[in-house]
């Protein structure tokens, strides 16, 4: 996460950059829908921002009018006009107003009109997160404008995780982007939500040899929004509340020692089989809901063949591991040294479109899809 803040005579400014997380236990289902309290906990691997990540700038002058405002890919957007914009402002503004109560020689920054500016560098509501990295992002530079002492908190802080709660106000899994690394959703429970906060599992050095792939199959917007989806989910399907139950508490379990050992087959067997159950509780819901596509189904026809065929020298089970969110968009995961094969497998599969140059497509990662890291020649 990187911040600039940059008071002027009156006003203050703060710009922040946050990262797309993609879970490998799937958060599905809440539990209080205007506290954003999940069904269960979850855990994810935040990408890379070199390649995809949301960047907000806040700034409050008191010599705005009108309305608290975002402009959002350069649409403006009354942030009032959102319950959950209007909750996450209204969080962090309580927590500037607490800090000027106590000093009076603050500015009284909190009577101020905000105006945030927000950008992604990638497809908006195309199943990659961007609600994810957007209110992480959102969060943060509020945080760093209005000097809260938790902004200033690096990642072993706890103030992070305080922060992490306020952005799960916003969208659930955009309480993970807080933290870079591994990163655990753990569902807390408090009514209140107090212990309903993201934590770091292990950072981004602690597996450096794990990289991770995204396919964009389909880069439009989502049929059936993850909010709707999944409130769907909790009303009709039996399957997920046994999955809730009785499945995810070992799983969050195995993939924190997998990840702690850097255990690439429990990890890949794991993250596979839980975006396998998100699927089909998606399918048990009623009436069904369908993110995949024929497309996503054939990359994971392709990784489970791969997985198959033996590799001299390499004696583990699995070589890539494939997850799914709300949309048919494939995220891979995999070891650094089958990174060049998998893009050649991709590459060879699902080829650029002949009225595209290829050097024109392979410098587009959200054609080839492929974008961490960006494979070097
Ligand atoms: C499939 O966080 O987008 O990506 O809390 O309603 O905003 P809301 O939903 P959201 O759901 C993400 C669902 C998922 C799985 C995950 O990221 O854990």
């Amino acid at each position: 996460m990187a911040t600039t803040a940059m008071p002027s005579a009156a006003a203050y400014e703060a710009t922040v950059t946050a990262p797309v997380n993609i879970a490998v236990i799937k958060y599905w289902g809440k539990r209080d829908e205007s506290l954003i309290l999940p069904t269960n906990s979850s855990l994810s691997a935040t990408l890379s921002q070199d390649i995809l990540h949301s960047k907000t700038t806040a700034r409050a002058d008191p010599n705005f009018t009108g309305a608290d405002t975002l402009w959002l890919n350069g649409t403006p957007e009354p942030m009032s006009a959102s319950k959950r914009l209007a909750n996450v402002v209204n969080a962090l503004r309580a927590k500037r107003a607490a800090l000027e109560a106590s000093d009076s020689l603050l500015p009284k920054m909190s009577k101020w009109i905000v105006h945030v500016v927000s950008e992604n560098n990638f497809p908006t509501a195309a199943g990659l997160a961007s609600s994810a990295s957007g209110f992480a992002a959102l969060v943060f530079a509020l945080a760093n404008l209005y000097q809260l002492p938790e902004a200033k908190d690096g990642e072993a802080g706890a103030g992070r995780s305080t922060l992490s709660a306020l952005a799960r106000l916003g969208s659930g899994s955009a309480c993970r982007s807080l933290f870079g690394g591994f990163v655990a959703w753990e569902m807390g429970t408090h009514a209140d939500g107090r212990d309903s906060v993201a934590v770091p599992v292990a950072p981004a050095s602690h597996w450096t040899d794990l990289e991770a792939l995204v396919l964009v199959v389909h880069d439009g917007r989502k049929g059936v929004s993850s909010t709707s989806g999944m409130q769907t989910t909790v009303q009709t399907s039996a399957l997920a509340q046994e999955r809730f139950k009785s499945v995810v508490p070992q799983r969050m379990f195995d993939m924190k020692q997998a990840i702690l050992r850097k255990d690439f087959d429990q990890f890949a067997e794991t993250t596979m089989m839980d975006s396998n159950q998100f699927h089909a509780i998606c399918l048990d819901t009623f009436p069904p809901i369908f993110y995949l596509n024929d497309v996503s189904r054939a990359i994971i026809q392709l990784v489970t063949d791969f997985n198959a065929t033996p590799v001299a020298g390499y004696t583990g089970k699995y070589k890539v591991a494939y997850t799914y969110d709300a949309g048919p968009n494939a995220v891979l995961y995999l070891p650094r040294q089958f990174v060049r094969p998998v893009l050649a497998l991709i590459q060879h599969y699902f080829p650029a479109p002949t009225d595209v140059p290829a050097a024109d497509y392979f410098a587009d990662p959200y054609k080839v899809g492929v974008n961490y890291p960006a494979p070097s020649s």
